[in-house]
This record gives C-alpha cells, sequence and structure tokens, in this order.
C-alpha cells in the first residue's frame, strides 16, 4: 500500500467481518480493541496454509524471517529477536484480581482499574501503521470437553504463525463459538506503531513492557514484547494463569506439566504428568528412548509443557495436551539428548534466536560435538568457536527456541487428540538442586505429595529474565504461571484429591525427582536423559505393587538392587551419591520451606504446616 510520508489522520477503521465469524460479542470486542490501537486494517485469520505461505513471505520481505536452504530444512524459517527481547519478562508479569490477596504474594498485582487506565495509554494508537490480525484458537481438540478457546488481537504477524503452530488455529474455531460460545480475549502490540513512511524494523519491540492478567474477566492485555510466553497468549498466560484460575472456580487442573505415556515390557499402558520448571528437560523427557538393554519399554508423548486435567466421571483424573506443538529450548538439544525432538524439527519449524550456518541451516550450543567452522550466530555477528573462546559469545541465545508441530514427532502418542484425555496414574515433580534431593521419592500419600511439590526448589535458568543458577523455591513448577493466591491453589489440590477418594478411587501416585545432583568436581552425577526410563520402570513397578521400596524420613525410596542396572554402568557408590541427604541439609531445606510458608502464610492449609512438623519429628 502507498503511503503519503505526511500525517494523515486515520479514516474510520471498517473491520469487516468474514461472514464465517458470527459471534457478535467477539465482532463488537474486535471494533472496540482496533477504535482504540488504531491500526491500519484488520485481517481476519483463517489459519490456512495459504495464509501461513503468505505471512511467512511478507516477514522475509520485511528481514524479520529468513528462510532456510530448504534442502536441509524443507519450509522452515529463523527469526533473530532484538536483544533486548529474548524471554518471559516475570517482573512485568501482573495478576489483576480485584483483591491484593487473590493474587497473594508470588505474584505482581495492581489493582483493575489502575491497571485498565494504565493499558488504556499504552494501547491507544498502539498498532498505528501496523496490521491488527484477529487469530482464533483452541486449547485442546477442537469441540473437547476440556477445550476452551481464545482470540488473540495482535500486530505481530511472528505470532501469528507462530500460534497457527501451538494451536489449532483458524476458522474452524468460529464453528465451535457458534454465535454466542465463550472465548477468552487476548490483545497483543509489540508496542511499536509506526509514523506515515516510518520504515520498520525487523523484530519491533518497546522497552516498556506489561503482561496483564485480569483473572475475574477472564482477558490477558500484552504489551512491548513479541518473544515466546509474553506474546503467544494461549501458552502460559491463558493455559496457565488464566487456565488455573478457570480450574480452581470449576474443579479441574491447569498445570505446567508434560504429560507421556509408558507401556512396560508386558504391554501394560499408564499415563503420567510430571511438572518441572522452564528449561529443566521436561521436552526431553516427554520423548524420552528408553535404553534397549531394559528389554521392551517404550514412551509415547501426550504433551511436553502444559496438561489441562479434569476428574472424570468414573473417579480418575483424565489430561489432556491444551497445545498443538512445542516451543523448545534448543541449546542442548541434540540427537544424542533427544532424538525425536531432533526429527520433530527436521521441516515446517521455526527457530527463534539460534545460530546460522553457512549452508543455510541453524546450530546451537549441544546440538554437535563439534560446532561448525563459521557461524553468523543470534546477535548478527560473525562466530568461530576461537571468537566463542575468546570472548565467551554463545552462537545461540541460552533461551534460543523452536517451534515445531506436534505431530511431527515420531513419539507421538496416539491418544494425544483424544478429547476425553488420557488417564493420569502418576504425578511426577522435579526441580534442578545440584544438592539436598535426591535422585527419586515416593510420596507416602497425597497430602505428602501436595507437600513435596508446594516445597520444590530450583537453581533458576535462562528462560525468564534476570539471575541465573539461584535457588528459588517454586511450588509445582507454578510459581511464575499460577493465576491466584499459591496458598489457594495449595488447597485446591488438596480438596481435588479429598473428591478424587471420597469416589473411592485410586488417587495418581506422587513422586519427586532431581536428575541433577552434582559431585565435588560440580559434574552431573545421575546420567539423565533416556536413562531416566529406570526411575520411571521403578515407579510403574510402584504402581502395580511390585517394586520395592524404602522408607526414611521423607518418604518412599528405592534402594540400588530396586533399579534395573541392565546396560549402565553405575555403581552403589554413584547411586549412594544421587540419593543421600544428610540431616543437616535437610534441617537447612526445612527452614527454606518455612521461609516459603511465613510468605504464603494467609490461607496455607493446616495440612502442610501439620506435614512439615510430622518431617521435621521424623528428622529429630
Ligand atoms: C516455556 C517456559 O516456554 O516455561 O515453556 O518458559
Ligand atoms: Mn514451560
Amino acid at each position: 500500500m502507498n503511503q503519503s510520508p505526511t500525517a494523515i489522520p486515520n479514516p474510520p477503521l471498517t473491520i469487516q467481518p468474514p461472514a464465517w465469524v458470527r459471534q457478535r460479542q467477539l465482532i463488537d470486542w474486535v471494533q472496540r480493541v482496533a477504535a482504540l490501537t488504531k491500526p491500519d486494517q484488520v485481517v481476519w485469520c483463517d489459519g490456512s496454509q495459504e495464509e501461513y505461505d503468505r505471512l511467512c513471505a511478507q516477514m522475509v520481505a520485511a528481514g524479520t524471517l529468513q528462510p532456510l536452504n530448504p534442502a536441509k530444512r524443507p519450509n522452515s524459517y529463523l527469526a533473530w529477536s532484538d536483544p533486548s527481547d529474548v524471554a518471559r519478562v516475570e517482573d512485568r508479569t501482573f495478576i489483576c484480581s480485584p483483591r491484593r490477596e487473590d493474587a497473594g504474594p508470588t505474584n505482581h498485582w495492581v489493582e483493575p482499574a489502575e491497571m485498565r487506565l494504565t493499558l488504556d495509554g499504552l494501547f491507544d494508537g498502539a498498532m498505528r501503521g501496523r496490521t491488527m490480525y484477529v487469530v482464533p484458537f483452541s486449547m485442546g481438540p477442537l469441540g473437547s470437553p476440556i477445550a476452551h478457546i481464545g482470540v488473540e488481537l495482535s500486530d505481530s504477524p511472528y505470532v501469528v504463525t507462530n500460534m497457527r503452530i501451538m494451536t489449532r488455529m483458524g476458522r474452524q474455531v468460529y464453528d465451535v463459538l457458534g454465535t454466542d460460545g465463550p472465548f477468552v480475549p487476548c490483545v497483543h502490540s509489540v508496542g511499536a506503531p509506526l509514523a506515515a513512511g516510518q520504515a520498520d524494523v525487523a523484530w519491533p519491540c518497546n522497552d516498556t513492557k506489561y503482561i496483564v492478567h485480569f483473572p475475574e474477566t477472564r482477558e490477558i492485555w500484552s504489551y512491548g514484547s513479541g518473544y515466546g510466553g509474553n506474546a503467544l497468549l494461549g501458552k502460559k498466560c491463558f493455559a496457565l494463569r488464566i487456565a488455573s484460575t478457570m480450574g480452581r472456580d470449576q474443579g479441574w487442573l491447569a498445570e505446567h506439566m508434560l504429560i507421556l505415556g509408558v507401556t512396560s515390557p508386558q504391554g501394560r499402558k499408564y499415563h503420567v504428568a510430571a511438572a518441572f520448571p522452564s528449561a529443566c528437560g521436561k521436552t526431553n523427557f516427554a520423548m524420552l528412548i528408553p535404553p534397549q538393554a531394559l528389554g521392551g519399554w517404550s514412551v509415547s508423548t501426550i504433551g511436553d509443557d502444559i496438561a489441562w486435567i479434569k476428574p472424570g466421571k468414573d473417579g480418575r483424573l483424565y489430561a489432556i495436551n491444551p497445545e498443538a506443538g512445542y516451543f523448545g529450548v534448543a541449546p542442548g538439544t541434540s540427537e544424542k539428548t533427544n532424538f525425536n525432538a531432533m526429527a520433530t524439527l527436521k521441516e515446517n519449524v521455526i527457530f527463534t534466536n539460534v545460530a546460522l550456518t553457512e549452508d543455510g541451516d541453524v546450530w546451537w550450543e549441544g546440538m554437535t560435538d563439534t560446532p561448525p567452522e563459521h557461524l553468523t550466530d543470534w546477535q548478527r555477528q560473525p562466530w568461530t568457536p576461537a571468537i566463542a573462546r575468546e570472548t565467551g559469545r554463545k552462537a545461540a541465545h541460552p533461551n534460543a527456541r523452536f517451534t515445531a508441530p506436534a505431530e511431527q514427532c515420531p513419539s507421538i502418542d496416539a491418544d494425544w487428540e483424544n478429547p476425553a484425555g488420557v488417564p493420569i496414574d502418576a504425578f511426577i515433580f522435579g526441580g534442578r538442586r545440584s544438592t539436598t534431593v535426591p535422585l527419586v521419592t515416593e510420596a507416602r500419600n497425597w497430602t505428602e505429595g501436595v507437600y513435596m511439590a508446594a516445597t520444590m526448589g530450583s537453581e533458576t535458568t535462562a528462560a525468564a529474565a534476570g539471575q541465573q543458577g539461584v535457588v528459588r523455591r517454586d511450588p509445582f513448577a507454578m510459581l511464575p504461571f499460577c493465576g491466584y493466591n499459591m496458598s489457594d491453589y495449595f488447597n485446591h489440590w488438596l480438596k481435588t484429591g479429598e473428591q478424587l477418594a471420597q469416589q473411592q478411587a485410586t488417587l495418581p501416585k506422587i513422586f519427586c525427582v532431581n536428575w541433577f545432583r552434582k559431585n565435588a568436581e560440580g559434574k552431573f552425577v545421575w546420567p539423565g536423559f533416556g536413562e531416566n526410563m529406570r526411575v520411571l520402570a521403578w515407579m510403574v513397578g510402584r504402581i502395580e505393587g511390585q517394586a520395592a521400596a524404602t522408607e526414611h524420613a521423607f518418604g518412599l525410596s528405592p534402594r540400588y538392587d530396586d533399579i534395573d542396572w541392565r546396560g549402565l554402568d553405575f555403581s552403589e557408590a554413584q547411586f549412594a551419591q544421587v540419593m543421600s541427604s544428610s540431616a543437616d541439609a535437610w534441617r537447612a531445606e526445612l527452614a527454606l520451606h518455612a521461609e516459603l510458608f511465613t510468605r504464603l502464610q494467609q490461607g496455607l492449609p493446616a495440612a502442610l504446616t501439620q506435614t512439615k512438623a510430622a518431617f521435621e519429628a521424623r528428622l529429630a
């Protein structure tokens, strides 16, 4: 479109919804947001391949995307973000419930009316010179009783294309919505309006960032960032923060969990949901390939990041993966660490902030043992191994990501799109801890399991902006993602257990794991990755009532002989290193639990303080 360089007031925008959009409230809302943000045009996305290809071509022309060599990586692209926009911004993330106590002490809270004034100011004219895309999406298989719908209005074509991979996005969503179906409204702007004639940059964003949730009205407003969870609003904002409040109100769970199926050599299949903080290997665990020496185990992938879990009529918990793609951390992913992920990444992928090879493919730290001789790094600079040695500069940003369709994963579970979900037999909680927390512990009962999950600690990673490697409490791996008061969330879990027990159901077992113990030299002791199958096999043995365990102060753990070591050289002494937990270390750990409980005092369930007292008594 030709534009005059002089400022001409925009004519009133007509939003012209296509005939297939019949939800009146949605049309009114799009009209209101367009009037506020003042884009040049509104595009109603249909989710087609043609639309995806057109937007990618447009972003290639704008310098946002680079097409990769089709002979190496068909239909795939690389984006390099602005260096200031590389991770989730937890400091700029707000839960605006009417009362501060509803958000709780772990969330940033601003009074809703005050936040609305701020947002009105920020969003006024924020999309000038840009296109506003209307992106309808279903979190979960279309029409599943566990699924929910959202609509994201965004001025970023990068967001649209990523949302098409990460969700069921497109015209078919309007059929589910009909004329009055419910949806979660999500508004997103990169916060970089263009004056008439002003040239765009490859990655528009703004130093001012706001990621805002209104749990009462179930609305999301995101300003200033184009990256990952800040901008792909179906993921953390909807599927975790808003959905967790929906789950609290409606009796279900929205969790930061992978879901996998595990089938024993005898052909019995179980389903496990596992919570780990960001960048602690959820994708690797979800796609695990069991060591052959263990004979006949298989693992299939249902989800790698988020689980929506609802109680079924039979008293069991059923889980779906609300997403349709993987937005995984690239560095460290290789054929050795995650063969299935590498196979998933063969085509149709958007890579962000990885390095570009001379032959038009991608590379990141850990992808191969030997790095290529020349690369262009994620900051568009020449990179060689020698430069890296001299400067410490990484070729890929540590939080570089791939966005890939889930259906391309070779280990995808046959039931991954089952609208009824899969029944959960066990929950696993795991943090990244160099010390103290043993390889695996089974909770003796639901309440102890909730306690273990609630007090989980983990060393921070690059997935969020801020200092890395410091231990912080990350209850249920939900610290950055719980949309309400954490104490109420613990209570919700305890109540869920009570309700299942009342139905005489067998509750899922709860385990706590730590793959990350280090020795005195700072080296990981546990080999991890595929070898985690040995721990998973022990858990299945526990579910089946076959595997032995020994009881200690904090629960039940395997002895060396309770784990199948066939094909792995892992000594009893090494096992002792990953299982050891001195009473002194645990006293220090319990003191940190006490600090957390003091912080969460208001509404903290008495069952948790009683469990802590019982642990202390056992330790004494
Ligand atoms: C993610 C995260 O992107 O947890 O999944 O940060
Ligand atoms: Mn995550």
